[in-house]
């Protein structure tokens, strides 16, 4: 999509966007260019700039984008059930809900759950100031006298918990390298400027960078072509090492858009796949008002199942959204609202068309799960295992 036919931002927002621009220009190097990977960290998480720092609307109707969770409470109740499962075999139980958004999961997963079966601590690990502001008045409102339970973390747990981790559409947020294949091997894909714009520049890739790429080559079996350019997250397992080192027995689910490896870097995806968000328009242009639109890259699951191996977290499931959905009862719930809801279930019915349709999020947003511990069955996983995939 051109940018000439994406909205036209109003004139105190594209300020806000001049000034990020400035500081990101401020971090040129000699060579007058930052790593994407750095562009893409400050377009979104810059403190009072970045797109999820900035205090604008970003999710839902009146956002850019809209995920699981904003489109209704039938996600939550569904996940309440895989939580149900696991916390029946722990006991006393967490949750850890990284990159809470605007706190609709969190409301939705603490209504959903009987007083009984509440996890002792409703855990939120949030990197936007803004954001953990908007997370209290929603669950406040919407979970009324459960937000004393909910504790907003300022860095990932020091001390050992049990119990349930849960991230929905972070991985895709976690800024990413871009890379090139050039003639002489591989490429760095950076931010410049010309003319006053952003554009693309190039250089030798750092070595860190060029083993990572190397790594993938090897996996998939295949060299890519000269020309093919694409994404890597160098950091996917120190990340989740961060996150989940402390979990000393549970389940992290981690649900995203994104594909196994070798499907990730096919030969007709050569371009990657880096997609923006504004005013609910997808589109590809990386450079369009930085800070005011979300940037994204699709998952790497080969990848985050690696770091699993390396945190000592086993994998014990990896599916489409639509079958692990269907496994938490999805069918049930749907049928159970159909009979007592005042519209008979239309509502309902729409949300589970728009999580599980293959053209919608059903087939594009996958789950994978990872455990510590546990030895037992996941019915989230129980209808579809597509590990063999990875
Ligand atoms: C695309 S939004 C998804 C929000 C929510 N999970 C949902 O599904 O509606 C990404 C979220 O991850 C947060 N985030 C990004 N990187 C993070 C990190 N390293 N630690 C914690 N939260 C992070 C963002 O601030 C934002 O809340």
């Amino acid at each position: 999509m051109s940018r000439n036919i994406l909205p036209e931002p109003p004139d105190e927002l594209k300020q806000l966007s001049n000034s990020l621009c400035s500081k990101i220009r401020d971090e040129f190097g000699n060579d007058g260019m930052i790593p994407f990977s750095r562009f893409m960290e400050m377009a979104l998480y810059e403190p009072g700039l970045g797109y999820y720092s900035a205090g604008l609307h970003k999710l839902g109707e009146s956002g850019d984008f809209i995920t699981a969770p904003e489109l209704g409470s039938l996600f939550a109740a569904c996940l309440a059930n895989q939580v149900r499962e696991v916390a029946g075999t722990l006991g006393n139980y967490d949750i850890l809900e990284t990159g809470a958004g605007t706190g609709k999961l969190a409301a939705d997963l603490l209504r959903e759950l009987a007083p009984d079966q509440l996890p002792d601590r409703y855990l939120v690990l949030e990197r936007s100031a803004d954001l953990r502001q908007v997370q209290r008045r929603r669950i406040d409102a919407e979970a009324p006298g459960l937000v004393d339970r909910v504790e907003w973390l300022e860095q990932p747990p020091q001390t050992g918990w049990q119990g349930v981790l849960i991230a929905n559409e972070v991985l895709d947020a976690l800024a990413v390298e871009r890379f090139r294949i050039g003639d002489d091997g591989v490429e760095q894909l950076c931010v410049s400027q010309q003319t006053g714009q952003f554009s693309w520049a190039v250089r030798k890739a750092p070595a860190t960078l060029e083993k990572a790429v190397a790594h993938v080559t090897a996996g998939i079996g295949t060299s890519l072509q000269s020309g093919y350019q694409s994404e890597i997250n160098l950091h996917t397992a120190h990340w989740l090492e961060t996150i989940s080192s402390q979990m000393t027995r549970g389940l992290a689910l981690f649900i995203d858009y994104g594909y196994p490896r070798n499907e990730f870097y096919l030969p007709e995806r050569s371009d990657g796949t880096m997609m923006c968000h504004y005013r609910h328009r997808a589109h590809d242009d990386v450079f369009f008002w930085p800070g005011l639109q979300d940037i994204t890259a699709w998952v790497d699951f080969t990848a985050l199942a690696e770091a699993a191996d390396l945190c000592g977290l086993d994998v014990e499931g990896y599916s489409s959204q639509t079958m692990f959905l269907l496994g938490c009862g999805l069918d049930c719930i749907l049928a159970d609202h159909s009979m007592t809801s005042a519209d008979g279930g239309l509502e309902i019915s729409t949300q589970a068309r728009q999580l599980t349709l293959p053209g919608m999020m059903g087939e594009k947003f996958q789950v994978m799960g990872l455990g510590r511990g546990l030895d037992q069955a996941l019915r989230g996983f129980s209808l579809q295992d597509l590990r063999y995939r990875l």
